[in-house]
Protein backbone atom coordinates (compact mmCIF):
# COMPACT_ATOMS: atom_id res chain seq x y z
CA UNK A 1 0.00 0.00 0.00
CA UNK A 2 1.76 3.72 -1.10
CA UNK A 3 1.66 5.95 1.53
CA UNK A 4 -0.99 9.02 0.97
CA UNK A 5 -0.23 12.67 1.51
CA UNK A 6 -2.56 12.38 4.18
CA UNK A 7 -0.93 9.85 6.29
CA UNK A 8 2.28 11.27 5.52
CA UNK A 9 0.93 14.82 6.88
CA UNK A 10 -0.86 13.22 10.35
CA UNK A 11 2.91 11.57 11.21
CA UNK A 12 4.94 14.17 10.43
CA UNK A 13 2.38 16.11 12.51
CA UNK A 14 2.66 13.83 15.50
CA UNK A 15 6.31 12.96 14.74
CA UNK A 16 7.36 17.01 15.52
CA UNK A 17 5.05 16.77 18.64
CA UNK A 18 7.03 14.07 19.55
CA UNK A 19 10.22 15.26 19.10
CA UNK A 20 9.25 18.77 20.56
CA UNK A 21 9.79 16.70 23.54
CA UNK A 22 13.43 15.86 23.38
CA UNK A 23 14.27 19.06 21.69
CA UNK A 24 12.85 22.20 23.97
CA UNK A 25 12.62 25.68 22.20
CA UNK A 26 13.04 23.26 18.93
CA UNK A 27 11.44 25.81 16.34
CA UNK A 28 13.84 28.33 17.60
CA UNK A 29 16.75 26.29 17.11
CA UNK A 30 15.52 25.93 13.53
CA UNK A 31 15.28 29.43 13.44
CA UNK A 32 19.03 29.78 14.82
CA UNK A 33 20.83 27.39 12.36
CA UNK A 34 19.28 28.93 9.49
CA UNK A 35 20.56 32.27 10.51
CA UNK A 36 23.50 30.92 10.28
CA UNK A 37 23.27 28.96 6.90
CA UNK A 38 21.35 32.19 5.50
CA UNK A 39 24.63 34.61 6.95
CA UNK A 40 27.60 31.95 5.34
CA UNK A 41 25.59 31.50 1.89
CA UNK A 42 24.49 35.19 1.12
CA UNK A 43 25.32 36.06 -2.01
CA UNK A 44 25.67 32.27 -3.34
CA UNK A 45 22.69 31.49 -5.92
CA UNK A 46 22.60 27.71 -5.25
CA UNK A 47 24.06 26.99 -1.85
CA UNK A 48 24.18 23.02 -1.56
CA UNK A 49 23.13 22.37 1.85
CA UNK A 50 22.91 18.77 3.71
CA UNK A 51 20.80 17.88 6.51
CA UNK A 52 22.02 14.87 8.78
CA UNK A 53 20.23 12.34 10.61
CA UNK A 54 16.94 14.34 8.81
CA UNK A 55 14.24 12.36 9.89
CA UNK A 56 11.18 13.43 7.98
CA UNK A 57 12.99 16.15 7.06
CA UNK A 58 11.89 18.89 9.93
CA UNK A 59 14.55 21.24 9.50
CA UNK A 60 15.44 20.78 5.43
CA UNK A 61 11.78 21.94 5.04
CA UNK A 62 12.30 24.73 7.19
CA UNK A 63 15.49 25.77 6.04
CA UNK A 64 14.09 25.49 1.84
CA UNK A 65 11.36 28.35 3.74
CA UNK A 66 13.82 30.36 4.26
CA UNK A 67 16.39 29.52 1.69
CA UNK A 68 14.42 28.54 -1.34
CA UNK A 69 17.13 28.91 -3.67
CA UNK A 70 19.37 26.31 -1.83
CA UNK A 71 19.66 22.38 -2.95
CA UNK A 72 19.64 20.70 0.21
CA UNK A 73 19.76 16.85 0.53
CA UNK A 74 18.65 15.27 3.29
CA UNK A 75 20.18 12.34 4.79
CA UNK A 76 18.94 9.31 7.01
CA UNK A 77 19.29 5.76 7.71
CA UNK A 78 15.32 5.09 8.47
CA UNK A 79 12.78 4.19 5.69
CA UNK A 80 9.56 5.05 7.19
CA UNK A 81 11.45 8.43 8.17
CA UNK A 82 12.77 9.00 4.53
CA UNK A 83 9.31 8.17 2.81
CA UNK A 84 7.20 10.49 5.39
CA UNK A 85 9.35 13.37 4.12
CA UNK A 86 9.46 12.57 0.82
CA UNK A 87 5.74 12.52 0.61
CA UNK A 88 4.85 15.48 3.41
CA UNK A 89 7.79 17.77 2.04
CA UNK A 90 8.21 16.36 -1.61
CA UNK A 91 10.14 19.36 -2.89
CA UNK A 92 11.52 20.87 -0.27
CA UNK A 93 15.03 18.61 -0.20
CA UNK A 94 16.17 15.38 -1.95
CA UNK A 95 16.13 12.58 0.50
CA UNK A 96 19.09 9.76 0.26
CA UNK A 97 18.94 6.72 2.73
CA UNK A 98 22.39 5.93 3.83
CA UNK A 99 24.59 5.08 7.24
CA UNK A 100 26.63 8.15 8.47
CA UNK A 101 29.86 7.35 8.85
CA UNK A 102 30.13 4.01 7.30
CA UNK A 103 32.52 3.07 4.05
CA UNK A 104 31.18 4.83 1.02
CA UNK A 105 28.72 7.11 2.67
CA UNK A 106 29.42 9.95 1.63
CA UNK A 107 29.71 9.04 -2.57
CA UNK A 108 26.14 7.83 -1.92
CA UNK A 109 24.78 11.35 -1.21
CA UNK A 110 25.68 11.97 -5.28
CA UNK A 111 26.75 15.74 -4.23
CA UNK A 112 27.83 17.02 -7.22
CA UNK A 113 29.75 20.03 -6.12
CA UNK A 114 31.52 20.92 -2.90
CA UNK A 115 29.04 21.80 0.17
CA UNK A 116 28.48 25.41 1.42
CA UNK A 117 26.77 23.98 4.28
CA UNK A 118 25.53 20.77 6.12
CA UNK A 119 23.26 20.88 9.35
CA UNK A 120 21.74 18.73 11.71
CA UNK A 121 19.25 18.53 14.71
CA UNK A 122 18.53 15.80 17.68
CA UNK A 123 21.06 12.99 15.49
CA UNK A 124 24.67 13.17 16.03
CA UNK A 125 24.53 11.52 19.61
CA UNK A 126 23.32 8.74 17.67
CA UNK A 127 26.86 7.59 16.16
CA UNK A 128 29.44 6.35 17.91
CA UNK A 129 32.56 7.82 18.08
CA UNK A 130 34.40 6.35 15.49
CA UNK A 131 31.48 6.75 13.03
CA UNK A 132 31.18 10.28 14.42
CA UNK A 133 34.71 10.98 13.45
CA UNK A 134 34.35 9.47 10.24
CA UNK A 135 31.51 11.67 9.53
CA UNK A 136 33.24 14.96 10.22
CA UNK A 137 36.16 13.87 8.19
CA UNK A 138 34.24 13.22 5.20
CA UNK A 139 32.07 16.81 5.56
CA UNK A 140 35.12 18.74 5.84
CA UNK A 141 36.54 16.60 3.01
CA UNK A 142 33.85 18.33 0.71
CA UNK A 143 33.49 21.35 2.02
CA UNK A 144 33.85 24.21 0.74
CA UNK A 145 36.31 26.55 2.49
CA UNK A 146 34.31 28.80 4.93
CA UNK A 147 31.51 26.54 4.64
CA UNK A 148 29.85 25.55 7.93
CA UNK A 149 28.54 22.79 9.80
CA UNK A 150 25.74 23.35 12.17
CA UNK A 151 25.02 21.17 15.21
CA UNK A 152 22.15 20.82 17.43
CA UNK A 153 21.98 18.37 20.16
CA UNK A 154 21.68 17.70 23.78
CA UNK A 155 25.92 17.04 24.71
CA UNK A 156 26.99 15.24 27.80
CA UNK A 157 27.70 17.87 30.77
CA UNK A 158 31.40 18.19 31.88
CA UNK A 159 31.41 16.74 35.40
CA UNK A 160 31.80 18.32 38.58
CA UNK A 161 29.75 20.99 40.49
CA UNK A 162 28.89 22.92 37.26
CA UNK A 163 27.72 19.93 35.28
CA UNK A 164 25.42 19.46 38.50
CA UNK A 165 24.08 23.15 37.59
CA UNK A 166 24.34 22.95 33.87
CA UNK A 167 21.33 19.15 34.19
CA UNK A 168 19.73 21.27 36.85
CA UNK A 169 19.34 24.11 34.64
CA UNK A 170 17.87 21.88 32.01
CA UNK A 171 15.26 19.77 34.09
CA UNK A 172 14.08 22.50 35.74
CA UNK A 173 12.99 23.78 32.01
CA UNK A 174 11.43 20.77 31.04
CA UNK A 175 9.25 20.63 34.09
CA UNK A 176 8.59 24.31 33.24
CA UNK A 177 7.33 23.22 29.66
CA UNK A 178 5.32 20.07 30.85
CA UNK A 179 6.24 18.08 27.97
CA UNK A 180 6.36 15.09 29.76
CA UNK A 181 2.62 13.89 29.08
CA UNK A 182 3.15 13.95 25.33
CA UNK A 183 3.69 11.12 22.86
CA UNK A 184 7.49 10.10 23.35
CA UNK A 185 9.99 7.87 20.83
CA UNK A 186 8.62 4.93 21.68
CA UNK A 187 5.17 5.34 21.88
CA UNK A 188 5.15 6.80 18.37
CA UNK A 189 6.68 4.05 16.91
CA UNK A 190 4.23 1.49 18.72
CA UNK A 191 1.51 3.38 17.05
CA UNK A 192 3.39 3.64 14.01
CA UNK A 193 3.12 -0.01 13.68
CA UNK A 194 -0.55 -0.34 13.78
CA UNK A 195 -0.91 2.15 10.66
CA UNK A 196 -1.37 -0.05 7.25
CA UNK A 197 0.00 2.72 5.25
CA UNK A 198 3.49 2.30 6.90
CA UNK A 199 3.14 -1.59 7.08
CA UNK A 200 5.85 -1.66 4.84
CA UNK A 201 8.54 0.82 5.36
CA UNK A 202 8.98 0.07 9.32
CA UNK A 203 12.06 -1.58 9.99
CA UNK A 204 12.85 -4.07 12.59
CA UNK A 205 12.10 -2.57 16.14
CA UNK A 206 15.46 -3.53 17.27
CA UNK A 207 17.29 -1.86 15.11
CA UNK A 208 15.24 1.46 15.37
CA UNK A 209 14.88 1.61 19.28
CA UNK A 210 16.64 4.21 21.54
CA UNK A 211 18.53 1.15 23.61
CA UNK A 212 20.27 -0.35 20.31
CA UNK A 213 21.14 3.12 19.75
CA UNK A 214 24.57 4.57 21.40
CA UNK A 215 24.76 7.53 22.75
CA UNK A 216 28.38 8.79 22.21
CA UNK A 217 28.29 10.83 25.80
CA UNK A 218 30.59 12.97 23.89
CA UNK A 219 30.85 16.77 25.73
CA UNK A 220 31.46 19.85 24.07
CA UNK A 221 35.16 19.88 24.19
CA UNK A 222 34.99 16.06 22.80
CA UNK A 223 33.01 17.14 19.92
CA UNK A 224 35.38 20.77 19.28
CA UNK A 225 38.59 18.22 19.25
CA UNK A 226 36.96 16.03 17.12
CA UNK A 227 36.20 18.79 14.56
CA UNK A 228 39.27 20.21 14.77
CA UNK A 229 41.28 16.75 14.15
CA UNK A 230 38.54 16.73 10.79
CA UNK A 231 39.85 20.16 9.77
CA UNK A 232 37.36 22.56 10.62
CA UNK A 233 39.23 25.76 11.32
CA UNK A 234 36.67 27.81 13.99
CA UNK A 235 34.34 25.83 16.15
CA UNK A 236 32.28 27.51 18.89
CA UNK A 237 28.37 26.90 20.25
CA UNK A 238 26.25 30.38 19.54
CA UNK A 239 23.26 28.96 21.42
CA UNK A 240 23.19 26.63 25.07
CA UNK A 241 20.64 25.98 26.90
CA UNK A 242 20.99 23.60 29.63
CA UNK A 243 23.05 20.98 28.05
CA UNK A 244 21.94 21.66 24.73
CA UNK A 245 23.75 22.96 22.05
CA UNK A 246 24.05 24.82 18.67
CA UNK A 247 27.78 24.41 17.36
CA UNK A 248 29.27 25.74 14.47
CA UNK A 249 32.25 24.59 12.68
CA UNK A 250 34.12 26.98 10.16
CA UNK A 251 35.99 24.78 7.53
C1 LIG B 1 15.93 11.83 17.05
S1 LIG B 1 15.85 11.69 15.33
C2 LIG B 1 15.96 13.39 14.77
C3 LIG B 1 15.46 13.58 13.37
C4 LIG B 1 15.41 15.02 12.85
N1 LIG B 1 16.72 15.59 12.75
C5 LIG B 1 14.51 15.89 13.69
O1 LIG B 1 15.02 16.76 14.41
O2 LIG B 1 13.29 15.70 13.63
C6 LIG B 1 17.46 11.03 14.90
C7 LIG B 1 17.57 10.61 13.46
O3 LIG B 1 18.89 10.17 13.16
C8 LIG B 1 18.79 9.07 12.29
N2 LIG B 1 20.04 8.29 12.36
C9 LIG B 1 20.56 7.68 13.45
N3 LIG B 1 21.72 7.09 13.14
C10 LIG B 1 21.94 7.33 11.81
C11 LIG B 1 22.99 6.98 10.91
N4 LIG B 1 24.04 6.25 11.28
N5 LIG B 1 22.88 7.40 9.62
C12 LIG B 1 21.81 8.13 9.21
N6 LIG B 1 20.79 8.50 10.04
C13 LIG B 1 20.86 8.10 11.31
C14 LIG B 1 17.57 8.32 12.78
O4 LIG B 1 17.04 7.44 11.81
C15 LIG B 1 16.63 9.48 13.10
O5 LIG B 1 15.86 9.85 12.01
Amino acid sequence: MGLSMATAEQWVRRWEVQQQRYALDREDRFTVIADVVEHVTTGQPRPLVADLGCGPGSLAARLARRLPHADIVAVDIDPLLLELGRTHYATAARFVRTAMGTDGWIEELELGGPLDAVVSTTALHCLGTDALNRTYTDIAAVMRPGGVLVNSDRLRAVGGRISEITLHVGRRRDERCRLSTDEDWESWWTAAEDEPELADLLSPRSMRHPSRIPDNALTLADHVGLLRDAGFQDVAPVWQFGSDYIIVAIR
